[in-house]
């Protein structure tokens, strides 16, 4: 796929960037000409997705950062490490997340806190961290990515946290936009349908679940990770410089049809 969004010189931090989403939305990055903070807690996948990269991409600045974002230190550690190399980030794409597949009545106050302090809370305090050091101060301004869900709008059997805790990421990336929006900052979401990636291996295990999601969605396929990066490249790039406080539903129409 070859995307073409003018990203030259910007500074972005890709969380969860090791696997998955995150990455695909990396390569997307750096095909565009950006230099990127690729952070992830896996830091073992982290390093050789990167350094993949690095032989691919020898224009771009290519950062990799092992940090756990639900953790305070990390995320303090992270500016600082951002802060030797540069002092402006551009664009914040909190992508890291955990799903989870648990009946309701199972569910323990444990895994409810660990999926909503991953999903949710550390997109907060990360946004918090990172426009509060680089992009307030001289209203510098930026752009911020929270990645959302269907699950945020809609409901998902045997998944009750991980919806609530996308549902606050799209409460709160519209909260963060009416209050930031005077330091030049957009902040936005993109909500994937279902994407083949190890966050749904159960699922992608279960033909039957695979058939049926097939059959539910108006495109009869589940979402590739690269068809999530035109729409969070686009809320990245200069197009969006007036899109705030929304979001963009990636599911080939999933949410629409009954
Ligand atoms: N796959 C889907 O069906 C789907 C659908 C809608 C939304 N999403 C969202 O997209 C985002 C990316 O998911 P994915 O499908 O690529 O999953 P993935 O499991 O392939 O990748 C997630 C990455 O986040 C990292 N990560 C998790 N917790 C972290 C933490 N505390 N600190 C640092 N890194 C952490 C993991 O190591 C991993 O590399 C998530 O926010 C997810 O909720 C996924």
């Amino acid at each position: 796929m070859d995307y073409t969004f003018r990203l030259s010189g910007k500074n972005v931090v890709v969380t969860g960037a090791a696997g998955g989403i995150g990455l695909e939305i990396t390569k997307g990055l750096l095909q565009n000409g950006a230099d990127v903070y690729m952070v992830d807690y896996n830091g073992e996948a982290l390093e050789k997705s990167a350094s993949e990269l690095k032989n691919e991409y020898k224009e771009n600045n290519i950062y990799t950062v092992t940090s756990d974002i639900t953790k305070k230190e990390d995320v303090e550690n992270l500016i600082k490490v951002i802060a030797e190399t540069t002092n402006s980030v551009d664009v914040l794409i909190n992508n890291a997340g955990v799903g989870c597949n648990v009946f309701s009545v199972k569910e323990t106050l444990e895994n409810w806190s660990r999926v909503v302090d991953i999903n949710l809370t550390s997109q907060f305090f990360l946004s918090q961290a990172i426009a509060g050091y680089f992009m307030i101060p001289e209203k510098k301004g930026g752009k911020i990515i929270n990645m959302a869900s269907l699950g945020g709008i809609m409901g998902i059997p045997n998944a009750v946290a991980y919806s609530a805790s996308k549902g606050g990421v799209m409460q709160m990336t519209k909260s963060l936009a009416a209050e930031w929006a005077r330091f030049n900052i957009t902040v936005n979401c993109v909500c994937p349908g279902f994407v083949e990636t190890p966050l749904i291996a159960e699922n992608l295990a279960n033909e039957k679940w695979v058939g049926y999601m097939n059959l539910r969605n108006p495109m009869h396929r589940l979402a590739k990770p690269e068809d999530i990066v035109g729409p969070t490249l686009f809320l990245a790039s200069e197009y969006s410089n007036y899109v705030n406080g929304t979001s963009v539903v990636v599911d080939g129409g999933y949410s629409c049809s009954g």
